[in-house]
């Protein structure tokens, strides 16, 4: 590996060096590095509508309205009581949807291979291009794509692409799907003579402190109707600086693929972890009579890895607890529609928490999720498919199984396997051939098309363990007489097991299944309300009572107390499940369900609760208090974290708790009298005052060897009295997709948070952008996440700004009733 020049003149030579070495001496027009792929998002037609399901009728129709994809068109609808995706799917409505586009294409591409490729559409798309049929992927989670040249016209001519979307018949998940083109659509244009689709493979089989072999498995394309002689060069990078790189002439038959292979080494490589992870670009080049016609990038990393049984996971020899949770694919407010910087935000806030690990439950993720767990460093499990062939809603893609796993399953392998964030394959979640021989018969189908396509990773499976399920759900037990031992962990199909929940068995489960890694897939399932308290804390509650019936008692409001204290029946507290991951090495680690609050699943209520409760951060993206839990045991900052809030009934006794870490004590006091002290005994995680209430100033210190460390402060807040914005960034690009996340807090007259405050918030902006998305995180609320305005919940709501494609001020003023309003300003650039 080269060493870094300091020197600018340098710099600038290698900058020089690197442009000639990328772009060569192709001119603007053929250089297919910087045309290979162009965004095709912008000034989409849309049409909702069920009626009109005929493509040639459409075109009549003028309810068309023009937007950008990625798009979402359910967020955007009514919550519906009697929606047929149900209080699972987040009552929001499906239905079909059509999109059109008109387009040029340059003459001069007429002799290239054009391909539109969409990332994913919530489902069963099918697509025309000029009237012909090009084909219908009834995943919506999956990229695909066409090649379009031969229907194209070139020149001034204009191009219609029609695409038409059709989630009508619902239930067909158990959260919120989304429904549309809600990810990326691109244009790739490239020679006829180029690296396929999704056609590097980097592998990186030995890797030392000194050395890492680097495996190359190129496939190259071959459209001409004549056979090629080419030479292949594959370049390997590091932040923009050569490494090495390997070469190789071939000769192509005419309409063929090839696949060949080539091999490199990196002198001490710089290794992917965690905490550093550190990326390496490779870039394919096809030269043909030394002229290049086709560049590919690929990104990739370079790292160690093993599950053991003993060890769990180590990673660069390193042992390394995987500290993960489960995120449904939904951005809050703006749906399914993804969007980069919302998916970045939230991995942000999950790394400020202390989390290393994401399951992308229960689906092929956005490939955005996947770059930035590569750039960001988080371990990946990276999961196909919810059900196999029997299926859990009616409309379900247990429907399409039969048809369409091997294709959905190879294309995600193939899509995903050069990141080096993703550690595991999982093959299904929950599957209910699980109990069956049947579905041994599967899992070892899709095992081995695992293996055909990436060897270099262990599959699991998110499965439910070997527990005697007491219906009360209150004595989760182990019974060894009554256990129907689950099959497919019992086939040996597997490398890893993983069992969702019932902590209580993984003692035994390393008793008796020693041999094979164990990972905890999905656990905890606690639930809670942000800023709401059961004044008690005492009692672990579970809820519903039985996990096998309809939920019917609750609270009011339908809320669920923030102490850690409420769990589904077959999950566990955050406090249990943790002290067991952390006590036991044989425990690679485990994804909790869930980071963030999702639409849909809004457990332990059904309508009119329409979103998830189980979230350790809710759908606006605040925290909840266990968020600090967290953050006190899984990372070095210094933590000390007080709660609830301090406006109570005046008598009332409440439940004081602290988070905190890197001290020997707290101390507690109620205006300015000692409540007293009080440490973290044997495996505890928090520490409790009860405390007769008066309102006030409740402080809490932390110490170390007598010294203060941290102190915090909750006061009883007065009646409302303002708004304050507070943005996450108050620069964004202007390129009409950046986003400014805006916190809004009401805060009586002295500047305190208003804990109880639910006032209705009206928002406006000014300039070049939009607001994309308004939420407060409550799980009942019904007001549009489109709408400009939202009440508040517990004294805070969100606002989200979207640059437009102009450089300027935008503007943001909110304004309640009867409150001093508030104005921020966002520069767009
Ligand atoms: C699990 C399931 C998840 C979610 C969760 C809620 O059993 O895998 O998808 O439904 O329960 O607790």
């Amino acid at each position: 590996m080269k060493e870094k020049r300091n020197n600018l003149s340098n710099k600038l030579s290698l900058v020089l060096i690197i442009g000639i070495i990328l772009f060569g001496s192709c001119s603007k027009k053929d250089d297919a590095f910087v045309n290979r792929k162009v965004s095709f998002n912008s000034n989409w037609s849309f049409h909702l509508n069920d009626s009109l399901i005929d493509k040639d009728t459409i075109g009549t129709s003028t309810k068309w309205r023009t937007l950008n994809v990625p798009h979402d068109w359910s967020i955007e609808g009514k919550f519906d009581e009697k929606s047929p995706a149900g209080y699972g799917g987040g009552s929001l409505n499906g239905g079909l949807g059509w999109y059109k586009k008109t387009f040029k294409i340059a003459s001069e591409d007429i002799n290239k291979t054009i391909t539109i490729a969409f990332d994913g559409v919530y489902k069963n798309s099918e697509v025309w291009v000029n009237g012909h049929y090009l084909g219908k992927r009834p995943n919506g989670y999956i990229g695909f794509q066409y090649e379009i040249s031969p229907y194209l016209n070139y020149g001034d001519k204009n191009n219609e692409i029609i695409v038409k979307v059709d989630n009508s018949k619902q239930p067909n998940s158990r959260w919120y799907s989304g429904s549309g083109i809600f990810r990326n659509v691109w244009i790739q244009t490239t020679d006829k003579l180029h690296v396929a689709q999704w056609g590097t493979y980097i592998t990186t089989p030995k890797v030392t402190a000194e050395k890492a072999s680097v495996n190359f498995e190129t496939t190259i394309q071959n459209q001409n109707s004549v056979s090629k002689k080419a030479t292949v060069t594959t370049t390997i990078f590091k932040e923009d600086i050569k490494v090495t790189s390997v070469t190789q002439d071939i000769t192509i038959s005419a309409n063929a693929n090839q696949t060949i292979k080539q091999a490199a080494q990196v002198e001490t490589p710089i290794l992917w972890s965690v905490e550093k992870p550190e990326l390496y670009i490779s870039v394919t080049e096809i030269s043909v009579d030394d002229k290049i016609v086709d560049q590919y990038k690929t990104s990739f990393g370079i790292r160690d890895f093993k599950f053991d049984t003993d060890k769990g996971f180590i990673l660069n020899g390193k042992q390394v607890k995987i500290k993960g949770v489960c995120l449904h694919h939904d951005l809050g407010a703006l749906g399914a529609a993804i969007n980069t910087r919302a998916i970045e935000r939230q991995l942000e806030i999950l790394k400020e928490m202390g989390v290393n690990g994401i399951r992308t439950t229960h689906n092929p993720p956005a490939p955005e999720l996947l770059d930035l767990c590569d750039k960001m460093g988080f371990i990946v499990m990276d999961e196909a498919f919810d059900m196999w062939k029997q299926t859990k809603t009616k409309y379900d893609y247990g429907n399409d199984w039969d048809k369409w796993h091997k294709k959905d399953l190879i294309d995600q392998l193939l899509r995903d396997r050069n990141h080096p964030s993703i550690f595991m394959w999982s093959i299904g979640n929950e599957i209910p051939e699980q109990w069956n021989e049947n579905g041994v018969a599967i899992a070892k189908e899709l095992a081995a098309i695992t293996r055909q396509y990436d060897k270099t990773r262990p599959i699991t499976a998110a499965m439910n363990p070997p527990v005697n399920m007491n219906l009360d759900g209150i004595n989760l037990q182990f019974d060894k007489a009554a256990v129907q031992y689950n099959k497919i962990a019992a086939s040996g199909v597997l490398d890893i097991i993983g069992y969702n929940y019932a902590h209580q068995t993984y003692e035994y489960h390393k008793k008796n299944f020693s041999g094979i890694p164990f990972i905890a897939t999905e656990t905890t399932s606690a639930l809670e309300t942000r800023g709401y308290y059961d004044a008690t804390s005492d009692s672990i509650k579970k809820w519903p009572v039985r996990w096998d019936l309809k939920f019917t008692e609750g609270n009011p409001g339908n809320t669920v107390s923030a102490y850690d204290q409420v769990q589904a029946p077959w999950g566990s507290t955050h406090e249990a499940t943790w002290k067991v991951i952390k006590k036991h090495d044989f425990l690679s680690g485990m994804y909790i369900w869930t980071g963030f609050d999702y639409i849909g699943e809004p457990t332990p209520y059904e309508w009119p609760s329409v979103s998830s409760y189980f979230g350790i951060v809710d759908l606006a993206g605040f925290p909840k208090d266990v968020y600090y839990m967290y953050q006190s045991e899984w990372t070095d900052k210094t933590v000390l974290h007080l709660f609830p809030h301090w406006n109570w009934k005046a008598g009332q006794t409440v439940d004081v708790w602290a988070y905190y870490n890197n001290a020997d004590e707290v101390e507690l006091f109620l205006n300015g009298k000692s409540v007293g002290v009080r440490s973290k005994k044997g495996d505890d995680l928090h520490v409790m005052w009860k405390v007769p209430f008066q309102p006030g100033t409740l402080k809490a210190v932390s110490r170390k060897n007598g010294k203060t460390v941290l102190e915090t402060e909750i006061k009883t807040a007065g009646n409302p009295s303002q708004l304050k914005l507070t943005a996450d960034r108050s620069t964004i690009k202007a390129d009409e997709n950046d986003l400014s996340f805006v916190t809004v807090d009401i805060l009586d007259d002295k500047g305190t948070l208003a804990p109880n405050a639910n006032n209705e918030i009206n928002f406006s902006l000014k300039g070049n952008g939009k607001i994309v998305g308004v939420c407060s995180g409550d799980p009942v609320s019904h007001e549009s996440y489109k709408g400009l305005k939202h009440t508040a919940l517990s004294g805070k709501c969100l606002v989200i700004v979207q640059s437009g494609d102009k450089t300027g001020r935008l503007e943001l003023t909110a304004k309640a009733n009867g409150l001093k309003q508030a104005t921020i300003v966002i520069t767009a650039e």
